[in-house]
């Protein structure tokens, strides 16, 4: 075995290398198990002790330089990359940011909203989107002939058989469920109801066909006004995160009696109107099945929209539902 020739073939085959895939078959041929060189070492054994002396400290000498040029052919190859101008990998560049999804801002309001109520020991009803007339109007003292359904412009739904007895449509607003949830339970009791409400309406800056309330419902048995007065304030301190003047306008829903609008006054602001509101009719206790006068309750209509709007001073109210990142992407 000509160690000499073997070193001379292994210098000059290395220095045409460029990338570390031929420097990788470079070290299997010249330095691997089975490579020339350790195929020797593995025969040194046979020979004479003289030639063993002479010719393997030749051999160790070669895998020396070898296995030097290795590292440093490698070295060359590491810096190299990095030179190079289309590199295909720069572990010195920052990281590309992950654009990650996040809550809508009606979503973050409700679950704000939500979560002061349940703090108050207010349990969370949901109710149907699909309505029926009786719910959604009649026994909330609206019946067909009374003025007052003008109120509320309807999404009805066709009927498929004209037998049905109710008709169907989409609530116009949560306070159907005032009644669902009196039909099968006793006071004292206090319920929200957040959920989508659907209106058969133009649409502004203030006016959405499709929006969220959130309904209030609180019967027992010395309920008043002032008890709803304080469970609001409590609801904007928490949200508005500073003290917030609340006033209540008379108005008039045939559900209550007496009925109020809500206003709202931050610091340095105006009146804005957040809710409709008001002392459950004796009508609706009688519909429900409440035998004796003994009770009595505050119920509201809370818009989530306008709450939102304040909060995040937005001036209307379908930016919520057009879905432009531009805006979405501020929250
Ligand atoms: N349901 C009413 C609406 O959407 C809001 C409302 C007013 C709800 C008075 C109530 C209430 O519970 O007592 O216009």
């Amino acid at each position: 075995m000509d160690l000499e020739k073997l070193a001379q073939q292994a210098k000059t085959s290395i220095s045409l290398i460029e990338e570390s895939s031929g420097l990788e078959q470079w070290r299997i041929q010249y330095l691997g198990r089975k490579s020339a060189l350790s195929l020797f070492f593995n025969s040194l054994a046979q020979l004479s002790p003289e030639e063993k002396k002479h010719l393997g400290g030749k051999a160790n000498k070669i895998h020396k330089e070898l296995v030097l040029l290795y590292k440093n052919k490698k070295e060359e190859i590491e810096k190299n990359i990095f030179k190079k101008k289309d590199s295909f990998l720069d572990i010195t560049q920052p990281g590309e940011k992950q654009i990650l999804g996040h809550l809508h801002p009606l979503t973050l309001t409700a679950r704000e909203i939500i979560s002061s109520f349940e703090k108050m020991g207010f349990s969370i009803i949901e109710g149907p989107e699909i309505e029926t007339e009786y719910y959604n109007f009649d026994a909330l003292n609206i019946p067909e002939d009374h003025p007052a359904r003008e109120m509320w412009d309807t999404l009805w739904i066709k009927p498929k058989t004209i037998k049905e007895k109710s008709r169907l449509l989409l609530r116009t607003h949560t306070s159907p469920m005032q009644m669902r949830y009196m039909e099968k339970h006793q006071p004292p009791f206090r319920i929200i109801v957040p959920g989508k409400c659907f209106r058969y309406e133009a649409t502004d800056a203030s006016h959405e066909i499709q929006f969220f309330q959130i309904e209030g419902l609180m019967v027992g048995e010395n309920i008043t006004l002032a008890n709803f007065k304080a469970v609001i304030n409590e609801l904007m301190k928490n949200i508005f995160q500073q003290e917030v003047e609340v006033r209540f306008r008379p108005s008039y829903f045939p559900f209550v009696a007496p009925g109020v609008e809500v206003d709202i006054r931050l610091k340095n602001g105006d009146w804005l109107e957040i809710m409709g509101a008001g002392m459950v009719h004796p009508e609706l206790f009688k519909k429900a099945g409440y035998k004796n006068n003994q009770w009595q309750g505050f119920a509201f209509g809370l818009g989530i929209e306008r709450i939102a709007m304040i909060k995040y001073k937005i001036n209307d109210i379908r930016l919520f539902f057009n879905s432009d990142i531009r805006f979405l992407e501020q929250f």
